[in-house]
């Protein structure tokens, strides 16, 4: 097999289902001649299931992003399958239910710091956690939901992809010496597990479906999952802190 990610070896997070944005990372990868392991949080066994839909079966190793234990343990896991990483991607978010769908006013710090925990800080916390494993060269991606502006429903969700957008840029600053790069996608509305879990999601749906200059289809995953790989290839070698979007064009356009 060849392609764009010939050789490359990448951890990918993120799937649960093979709806999940990070399934079609994985998959397309491989199609294009990479080697993945991926990472499953919590229910472990259905991971595992849903890794045996990809083209080669892709081992799973656990990880919480909370877990400092599995943090610190991530690398001797991966170098188990592979003996460096080229590439990560961060797919992961979550948010208390009481810190969206129009909660915001309402939200308690516990629940936001979950939210900021998971789907902000881990961003780093995965970066340092494979960092041991990395070259120059190597790319990490992870995917946002525009937070340059406030969205309805989004709420706390938006400010910690706000959050995750500077860490991004701050991980480009701090990486770049080691010539490691940082970038983010900013992925349109697209039906997964997590986006069924916003209430009032479909507002998100209705505005792409009639704005989105290119038009917009909710249930295909392979535009985002293209750019990724993309930015994990050697086709952006002097791209990092950026955030590219891929959204069939809405965030240019005026209210
Ligand atoms: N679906 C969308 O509309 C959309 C749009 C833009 C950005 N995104 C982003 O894409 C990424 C992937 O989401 P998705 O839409 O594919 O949904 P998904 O539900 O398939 O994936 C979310 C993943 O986060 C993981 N996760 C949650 N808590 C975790 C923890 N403590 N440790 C490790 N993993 C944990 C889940 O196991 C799951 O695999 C998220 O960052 C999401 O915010 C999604």
């Amino acid at each position: 097999m060849s392609g764009l990610l010939e050789g490359k070896r990448l951890l990918v997070t993120g799937v649960i289902t093979d709806q999940s944005i990070a399934f079609s990372v994985a998959r397309l990868a491989q199609e294009n001649g990479a080697t993945v392991v991926l990472t499953g949080f919590g229910r472990l066994s259905l991971v595992e299931r849903i890794a045996k839909r990809l083209p080669r079966e892709a081992p799973v190793i656990e990880l919480d992003v909370t877990n400092q234990e599995h943090l610190d343990g991530l690398a001797d896991k991966v170098r188990a399958h592979v003996d460096g990483i080229d590439g990560v991607v961060h797919s992961i978010a979550f948010g208390p239910q009481s810190v969206l769908g129009g909660e915001f006013l309402n939200a308690k710090w516990d629940d936001v710091a979950k939210a900021l925990q998971v789907s902000t800080y881990s961003y780093q916390a995965l970066a340092v956690a494979c960092l041991p494993l990395m070259q120059p060269g190597g790319s990490i991606v992870g995917l946002t939901f525009d937070a340059t502006k406030a969205w309805p429903v989004y709420d706390w969700m938006g400010v910690a992809k706000a959050g995750l957008e500077s860490t991004s840029r701050y991980l480009a600053l701090h990486l770049g010496k080691q010539g490691i790069r940082s970038n983010l996608v900013s992925a349109g509305p697209l039906r997964t597990m997590a986006a069924k879990s916003i209430p009032g999601f479909e507002q998100f749906e209705d505005a792409w479906a009639e704005r989105a200059p290119l038009g917009w289809d909710l249930q295909d995953k392979e535009p985002a999952a293209r750019a990724i790989c993309a930015l994990l290839s050697d086709w952006f070698p002097a791209t990092t802190g950026e955030v590219v979007h891929v959204d069939g064009g809405y965030h240019a356009l005026g209210a």
